[in-house]
């Protein structure tokens, strides 16, 4: 049985909590730090019961020695720290004397945070491929393990899965939260909306199916919109599209015919690039060498008359190229309709989370997942691995 953070004496214990601490760095500097502070309750939940805290997550995907330099999880250490409003020892390896010492002595009320556990794809792909003898080493550190990941709770690896398979386990606060809003969505409020938006279908084709049953209305938006319509004999210019998977779009438009509702008009450009020069043109308009880069604001229209009488809405995808401050206009006037008429919205997908935390929206939506792949796995309905715990 799925024990939580709360059905254990976890008091004066050396707690080990796994974190999805994989947040977007550029140059050494935490782009957004959603995840770190999502962490934080389970943190202080513990060090509130005497506990001594050893933090592991993993950071990007390590294929090279190179990789390392840039994944390093110190950044993190440093913002925890501030955020914390005390030290954060940070240990930079993930196996070894030091790292072992540093736990050994670790004391009631202090944080420990260990390096990046996927630097132990190196050798052997151990933490990805939920290896036995590292999880039971990661698990001889700590008495007892909370794993609050849920962002990489559809991922078998040693320092989530491996480590529950060895020592008394419960879920962290923010796990739970997840896990009971993201299932309100298996009897959502009807009318039920999903918007759908981000580039490629085929990350998205469990996803799409699974929604198109249980949804009322799928809004498709974003550069998966051109593969909809070209499906659909539309030209879409010089936009993106994924041509593998047409038939798929086709299968999906004719069996939901009443369901999906596709854009009418486009925001292109002749160039791939943040510029003020571009058109509103209908999706009969378009020229070859156009590019649709947002949709428009008839589309968005139409979008919000739906929105409008949902009860309950799941948006996964910004509808444009929302790196491009001027491609952002639809997410953002959609994100601010959601708010501005309290319609109960569950962000899911690291974009559009990412999109609306740049907005400054984002703690005004019903709720953010802080996972990307793991809300859309869950809502596919495929069983979450870290949630198979054995002990
Ligand atoms: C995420 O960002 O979706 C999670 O942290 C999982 O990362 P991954 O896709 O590299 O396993």
């Amino acid at each position: 049985m799925i024990k939580n953070i709360e059905d254990l004496n976890i008091e004066n214990k050396k707690v080990i909590i796994r974190c999805d601490f994989n947040v977007p760095i550029e140059n050494g500097k935490i782009i957004d730090d959603t995840r770190i502070k999502a962490a934080l309750k389970t943190i202080n939940y513990c060090l509130d019961k005497n506990c001594a805290v050893i933090l592991m997550s993993h950071l990007g995907r390590i294929k090279t020695k190179e990789d390392k330099k840039e994944k390093t999880l110190e950044p993190v250490a440093e913002r925890l720290s501030s955020l914390l409003n005390k030290d954060v020892i940070f240990i930079d390896e993930t196996h070894g004397k030091k790292l072992e010492k540093a736990c050994e002595n670790l004391k009631s009320g202090e944080v420990l945070l260990m390096e990046n556990t996927r630097f132990e794809d190196l050798d052997g792909k151990k933490e990805s491929n939920c290896d036995e003898e590292l999880s039971k080493y990661w698990a001889s550190l700590g008495d007892i393990f909370i794993d609050d990941a849920f962002g990489c709770s559809h991922r078998r690896s040693a320092s989530n899965v491996g480590i529950s398979e060895h020592l008394e386990t419960g879920l962290g606060f923010l796990m739970q939260k997840e896990i009971d809003t993201l299932s309100e969505l298996n009897s959502p409020k009807r009318p039920f909306s999903v918007i759908l938006g981000g580039k490629k279908v085929e990350d998205k084709i469990g996803v799409i199916k699974s929604l198109a049953e249980k949804a009322d209305y799928i809004l498709i938006g974003g550069g998966m919109a051109f593969t909809f319509l070209k499906a659909e004999g539309f030209d879409i210019g010089s936009s993106v599209v994924d041509n593998e998977k047409l038939s798929f779009c086709k299968e999906i438009i004719d069996k939901y015919e009443d369901k999906i509702i596709l854009p009418v008009d486009m925001i292109t450009v002749k160039e791939f690039k943040n510029t003020g020069n571009y058109e509103t043109k209908d999706i009969t308009e378009f020229a070859l060498d156009d590019i649709g880069v947002d949709i428009g604001t008839r589309t968005v229209k139409n979008f919000e008359k739906i929105l409008r009488k949902s009860k309950t809405v799941f948006w996964n995808g910004p509808l444009g190229v929302y790196e491009f401050t001027y491609f952002r206009k639809a997410t953002e006037d959609i994100l601010k309709f959601i708010v501005e008429n309290n319609i109960k919205t569950v962000l899911g997908g690291g974009d559009i989370v990412g999109c609306a935390s740049l907005l400054g929206l984002k703690d005004k939506v019903y709720f953010a997942s802080t996972g990307g792949g793991a809300s859309l796995e869950y809502l596919e309905g495929k069983p979450l691995p870290a949630l198979e715990i054995k002990k």
